[in-house]
């Protein structure tokens, strides 16, 4: 049975102001404090090799390339979405953090399929469900993919492996040998098979999803009236120009190459230069003194006073790129596991019952841009995720379910989130498992400090239109099969 769940876009999810330094002069003894916190960042960082670069050492493409273009056009084309209804962009957009500011994605049948963000809605109740959200969960930001060096996805289905990448093709360790050269071009593979994210219910219907590839691959190659072709089409053009050759449209409109493209385009979406970085390369007064103590806490263990965040969010990229029980809310309609709602993250490919509720540590460069947070977005406040790591059993048992709509399923994700939790208690007292969330108590003012330094890991990019805009489509720019997706808000403004 498909449980019907109707979440709202969570409301209150509003970015918050930026951080102001103090303005005050600071007093002789202020600032032999200051160089105090200063002194202690710099012992905190030093321990942990944290640079503040994390690009380091690494060639990453540029938006200005050819085959970037390319990948922009069709991360934005709705001619990849079964019903041509949907595209990347739908739930990835560069002016919502890489994502779609929705806790769970509305992808096909929308309402209104420009409208992006918060108030964009399915058509009404169909028979198969109820205008909420179908995707069970949040999407992750497609900012700085190429530092990704193990695992994509909230449980890790694209993976490095020896000698390759496994994808969910392949299976769980074992080399998928078509998917390409990096984790972007193996991911992108995947989205135009959801049913929910891109695929539509009837397109292809019933085939596999190579079938579907080849449909598509067909579609961009074809000009004409009905599903399997395009009303315009200047594909051949776009591809040609994307990769710098003359082959014919068989040749180059492939699946390979559009997810080549597409990779190429995520990849070089690179924001990684932040005010903790301006810091660390020298400029103290770059992030606040609230900011410093929140680093502190950030990077020392709980039993130097910290919080000890940074032994999953480890080095400069903010993540272990493994997996941890942190028992987030789980919330909507789940992946189908135990009563159906559920979602065991990780041991879905393990197996392992340690692995069960596990999620990827994400990266928190730019985590102020990238909310709601949580693999099923259950939480629209950083100062809420952070008490959530504290004290899972406390912020759960205080945790407004009723959020959500239907009061059955209500019943459910209570459930299904107290099992995370317990899993966690037993993996706690196995003591098998290192790093592990341990509880830790802060005063309310040091949960504001973490938040301070969170805030200080933004590119200064994604506050500035007219930077952030070089990745998305100008109007001027051509438009291969007029099916791009021209994103506005819920008050018909352009995003
Ligand atoms: C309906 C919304 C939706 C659409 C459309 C969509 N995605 Fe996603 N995307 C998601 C969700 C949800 C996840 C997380 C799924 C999971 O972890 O199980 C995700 C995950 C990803 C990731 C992994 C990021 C990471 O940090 O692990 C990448 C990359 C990505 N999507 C790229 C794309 C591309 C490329 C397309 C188009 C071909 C696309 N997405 C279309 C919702 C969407
Ligand atoms: C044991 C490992 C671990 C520790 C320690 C840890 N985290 Fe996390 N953190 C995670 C995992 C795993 C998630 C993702 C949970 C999910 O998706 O449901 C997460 C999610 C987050 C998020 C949400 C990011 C997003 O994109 O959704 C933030 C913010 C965050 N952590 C900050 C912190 C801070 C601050 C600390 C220290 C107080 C901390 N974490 C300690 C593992 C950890």
């Amino acid at each position: 049975m498909l449980l019907v769940v109707s979440l709202i876009p969570m409301p209150g999810f509003a970015v918050a102001p930026g951080l102001t330094l103090d303005p005050e002069k600071p007093t002789k003894a202020a600032i032999t404090k200051n160089n105090g916190w200063d002194n202690r960042v710099a012992a905190s960082i030093a321990s942990l090799g944290i640079t503040g670069d994390a690009t380091m050492g690494q060639t990453l493409p540029s938006i200005t390339s050819a085959k970037a273009q390319l990948g922009m056009k069709l991360f934005f084309t709705k001619g990849l979405g079964g019903d041509k209804d949907a595209a990347c962009v739908t739930c990835h957009h560069p002016k919502l953090g890489g994502g779609d500011n929705l806790s769970l994605p509305i992808g096909v049948t929308a309402e209104i399929p420009d409208l992006l963000g918060p108030g964009r809605r399915h058509l009404s109740a169909g028979a198969d469900f109820d205008g909420g959200p179908t995707v069970p969960r949040n999407a992750p930001t497609t900012f700085n993919l190429a530092l990704w060096e193990k695992v994509l996805f909230h449980d890790g289905r694209v993976e490095t492996i020896s000698g390759g990448i496994s994808t969910p093709d392949s299976g769980h360790g074992n080399i998928d040998p078509v998917a390409g050269s990096n984790l972007a071009e193996a991911q992108a593979r995947f989205p135009v098979t959801s049913p929910e994210e891109m695929r539509g219910f009837a397109y292809e219907a019933g085939n596999s999803t190579a079938a579907l590839r080849t449909a598509l691959e067909t579609r961009l190659q074809t000009t004409g009236a009905g599903i399997d072709a395009l009303n315009s089409n200047d594909w051949l053009a776009e591809f040609r120009a994307g990769f710098g050759s003359t082959a014919d449209a068989a040749t180059l409109i492939t699946f390979p190459k559009i997810a080549e493209a597409i990779g190429e385009y995520e990849n070089s979406q690179v924001f990684a230069s932040h005010r903790f970085k301006e810091y660390i390369d020298g400029n103290k007064a770059a992030i606040s003194t609230d900011a410093k103590k929140g680093a502190i806490l950030f990077f020392n263990s709980v039993a130097e006073g910290g919080a000890n965040c940074a032994s999953c969010h480890r080095g400069d990229f903010y993540t272990d790129e493994a997996f941890h029980v942190v028992a987030m809310p789980q919330i909507g309609r789940g992946k189908g596991d135990g009563t159906g709602s559920d979602d065991f993250g990780r041991f879905r490919l393990t197996g392992q019952a340690e692995d069960k509720y596990a999620f990827r540590t994400p990266t928190l460069l730019n985590v102020e841009k990238t909310g709601p947070w949580g693999h099923a977005g259950g939480y629209t406040s950083l100062n809420a995720v952070i008490n959530h790591h504290l004290n899972p059993q406390s912020a759960i048992d205080n945790y407004d379910f009723n959020q959500l709509e239907n009061s059955v399923q209500v019943d459910d994700m209570k459930a299904n989130t107290q099992r995370a939790i317990d899993t966690l208690e037993v993996n706690r007292s196995a003591g098998l498992i290192s790093p592990i969330l341990e509880n830790v108590s802060l005063t309310g003012k040091q949960v504001d400090q973490l938040v301070a330094f969170l805030k200080t890991l933004t590119d200064q990019c994604l506050n500035d239109d007219s930077c952030i805009s070089a990745w998305i489509p100008a109007s001027s720019d051509t438009d291969p099969d007029g099916l791009r997706v021209n994103a506005v808000n819920e008050n018909g403004l352009a995003l």
